[in-house]
């Protein structure tokens, strides 16, 4: 069976890799992107969602930059937030799924385990809050929408850290990370894969945490960047991510948790599958995707 699904933030970095992997399945999708659509809009954001009679929504809309928030946290809160609390109601009138991307900054930190779907949100910072509250208008709007929290997104169609980090080593001597923060890569590729079963009313809604497996610091997941690129044959001018501490950062306005990586068991029992260790999708994205877009 094939699924009718609108993909909300078609042109970010997470909606734009759903749409074309599920397009490639088979399913039926369209995009609907910022240039279409404001979602702060609630008339325009109503009238879009009536205009295709879909089976799920998926919405990967969102302000993202954690420090625009801080400094925005009433525009935070209409996009993270208020919006999704509109495209919520209007499934739940339709009798649709809605499938909201959430994350991992609606945590706190102060966990040295990874955290699930069980343990208590208290984030820290406004992009945080705004995000924990869309997750809440979510779930009060019908019992079948899922909130699926990701972390550290990287993927081909907008560049991440990971992107950032190798560019930087390919044209400076001195790269530099954040070696005491912890939490899990998200490959956008395998979590189209992982995303995908879910498009079928498996769970019965909730929040499902969607990772990679294993856990690591900015600086670690950098430094493993850069050994995939030299093994790839990448011409390095660094090769070494130097640690500093996120104290370091003097350009961080908002608050960050410290420790979020997220346990992947319930989506795991969901699915039958697991997520493969982080490693593995970088060295993928390293090899594959980002080796040929420098060529
Ligand atoms: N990136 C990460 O590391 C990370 C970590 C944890 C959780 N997440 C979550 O994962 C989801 C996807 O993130 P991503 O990495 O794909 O982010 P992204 O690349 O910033 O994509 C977000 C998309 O939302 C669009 N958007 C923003 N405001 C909008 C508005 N008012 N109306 C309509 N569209 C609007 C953006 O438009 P423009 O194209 O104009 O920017 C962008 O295309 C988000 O829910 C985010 O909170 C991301």
């Amino acid at each position: 069976m094939s699924f009718r699904v609108l993909v909300v933030g078609s042109r970010g970095r997470l909606g734009a890799a759903l749409v074309r992997a599920w397009t490639q399945r088979g399913e039926a999708v369209r995009g609907l992107g910022r240039e279409a659509l404001d979602i702060r809009n609630e008339a325009a954001l109503r009238a879009a969602l009536d205009g295709w009679d879909f089976d799920v929504l998926v919405n990967c809309a969102a302000l993202t930059n954690v420090d625009y928030c801080e400094g925005n946290p009433q525009e935070a809160f209409e996009v993270n937030a208020r919006a999704v609390g509109v495209m919520a109601a209007v499934c739940a009138e339709k009798g649709r799924r809605c499938i909201h991307i959430s994350t991992d900054y609606v945590f706190g930190g102060d966990q040295r385990r990874p955290y699930t779907e069980e343990d208590r949100a208290e984030p820290c910072s406004h992009y945080g809050r705004a995000k924990l509250a869309g997750e809440q208008l979510l779930l009060a709007a019908s019992a079948a929408h899922l909130a699926v929290r990701v972390s550290w997104v990287f993927g081909p169609d907008r560049r991440s850290f990971l992107d950032q980090v190798l560019e930087r080593a390919c044209t400076q001597d001195r790269v530099e990370a954040v070696a005491d923060k912890v939490a899990v890569p998200t490959s956008t590729l395998e979590a189209a894969d992982l995303l995908h079963p879910l498009l079928a009313a498996v769970p019965a809604g909730g929040v499902v945490h969607l990772c990679n497996a294993g856990e690591c610091t900015w600086q670690q997941y950098g430094q493993f960047a850069l050994d995939c690129a030299e093994r790839a044959g990448v011409g390095l001018r660094a090769r070494v991510v130097e640690p500093v501490p996120m104290s370091a950062m003097k350009a961080f306005v908002a608050r960050r948790p410290v420790y979020s990586a997220m346990a992947t068991g319930k989506l795991t029992r969901l699915i039958g599958r697991a997520p493969r260790p982080w490693q593995e999708a970088v060295e993928e994205y390293v090899r594959g995707y980002w080796r040929r877009a420098q060529e």
